[in-house]
């Protein structure tokens, strides 16, 4: 058997841990009340940027209405009453029933047990994630949880668990939307129907400004860490983990299969936030095959944006940005229309780029340049379906998958030397053990 064959047995019996999509169906009228045609009730955990926008793009472009918020904070949870009573009116229902805000630390487990709502859609910071999953699957909601699922080794294995429970009672979706934006879906679909050839190494990119926040003067030393948590290691995960994932959990997806072992450096070399995080990492996954993919990130200023993944390979050579060009270039070329910008490598000439002449006239036809613009929408309509349907998903192990790959790359950069997936899945790495059992009783 070659290393390749045993390595993704492997990762079918990872991902049948809980990946599993089963074969009960149960009748969409059956599941709480959530028949095809009736609204799906919306409990929103976590009422800050993600999680409005998120919701809003529920509210909007599927049958889901936001009728309860829980938050932390008292603040966020009045911005979120405003907004949705705002989007209430805009749609002609009623707005958000006082009894159904919940604050506070166990506002996780009211939201998740109100009898008023089908579906909890948790975008909290990620190092709450596995204990507000858990509440919500224990309660039998359906659950829409941001990535990534979990901030260390031990909170991924516990999502594991967690995601066995399911038993495809619901749906249960991690916040990888950008396997659902039509672009990267039609490029990953000619990748893994063999465009590229025998693929040799990829290339990925996440440049990012950095994340800003007020000074909140007032704020206690926890509270400030959780208001500000993209600066906090142990609460987001470190950039690479928090942003950076999406990259490697594209990767996953593409080449079917994740990472066997990372090396990798990064560090802090100009960011001036009072946090922790690093602003850079610099790590080479190895998946099967020998296929080596280089992922270099940069969060920190105001200066640029770009996120992008190239793979080489014999045929020809895929190409996709957030906002740039999508495409495959060699021997079974594509290229999507909203493409812009410094273009394909051209034949036998790696370094010379086009610009797009076609720009202006695609623009005139109302052609987005932001492969990322349907992803949220297509993803929490594929979700809303799953409910309708009773075809449910369970994305726990996928998104343990996507988590686990990138703490690999973390993990092999944080200790400089090489790193492989079984060394990290039998670990016990947890964060930080003092701050997984954070006390949360100041906000009670
Ligand atoms: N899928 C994506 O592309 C994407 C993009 C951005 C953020 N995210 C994810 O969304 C999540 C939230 O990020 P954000 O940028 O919206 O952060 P944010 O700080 O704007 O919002 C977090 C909200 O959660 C609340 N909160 C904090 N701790 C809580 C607790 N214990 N219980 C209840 N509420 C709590 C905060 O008060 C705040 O309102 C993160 O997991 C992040 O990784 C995903």
């Amino acid at each position: 058997m070659t290393e390749h064959k045993e390595e993704k047995m492997g990762r079918r019996e990872f991902l049948g841990a809980t990946g599993a999509a089963g074969i009960m169906i149960i009748k969409p009228q059956l599941v709480r009340g959530t028949a095809a045609n009736s609204a799906i009730r919306l409990g929103l955990l976590g009422c800050g940027k993600r999680g409005t926008t998120v919701a809003t793009s529920f509210a909007n472009h599927t049958a889901a209405r936001v009728v309860a918020l829980g938050d932390l904070f008292p603040d966020q949870l009045d911005k979120g009453k405003h907004h949705f009573d705002g989007i209430a009116a805009k749609h002609g229902y009623a707005g958000i029933d006082p009894k159904l805000m919940f604050r506070g630390p166990r506002a996780y487990q009211a939201l998740a047990n109100c009898p008023d709502i089908d579906l909890v859609q948790i975008s909290t910071p990620d190092i709450f994630h596995p204990a507000h999953l858990e509440a919500a699957v224990d309660a039998g909601k359906h659950i829409y949880c941001e990535k990534p699922v979990a901030v260390d080794v031990t909170g991924c294995k516990q999502v594991m668990r967690i995601g066995e429970k399911v038993q495809n009672r619901f749906s249960l979706d991690i916040g990888f939307q950008c396997r659902n934006a039509p672009p990267f879906a039609e490029l990953a679909r000619r990748v893994q129907g063999g465009a590229l050839g025998k693929i040799a190494c990829g290339a990925a990119y996440y440049q990012s400004t950095g994340a800003f926040y007020p000074p909140y003067p007032n704020a206690t030393p926890l509270e400030r860490r959780i208001r500000t948590f993209l600066w906090d290691r142990v609460i987001s995960g470190d950039i690479i983990l928090d942003q950076n994932i999406h990259l490697v959990d594209l990767c996953n997806w593409m080449l079917d299969a994740h990472p066997v072992k990372a090396i990798g450096t990064g560090g802090r070399g100009v960011r001036e936030d009072p946090g922790d995080c690093w602003d850079h990492f610099d790590v080479t996954f190895t998946y099967p095959h020998d296929v080596h993919v280089n992922l270099n990130s940069f969060q920190a200023g105001k200066a640029l944006s770009d996120v992008s993944i190239r793979l080489f390979g014999a045929k020809g050579v895929a190409e996709l940005h957030y906002k740039g060009v999508v495409g495959i270039y060699g021997e079974e070329p594509w290229e999507w229309e909203g493409s812009i910008g410094p273009a394909s490598p051209q034949r036998g000439h790696a370094n010379i780029y086009s610009a797009d002449a076609d720009w202006p006239s695609k623009k005139a036809k109302g052609i987005s340049p932001n492969a990322l613009e349907q992803a949220d929408a297509e993803k929490e309509k594929a979700f809303l379906e799953s409910i309708t349907s009773g075809k449910f998903h369970n994305q726990a192990a996928v998104g343990a998958e996507g988590a686990l790959s990138t703490i690999l790359g973390r993990q092999a950069a944080y200790n400089q030397r090489e790193m492989t997936w079984d060394e990290v899945l039998a670990s016990d790495q947890t964060y930080d053990p003092e701050l997984q059992r954070i006390d949360l009783s100041e906000f009670e």
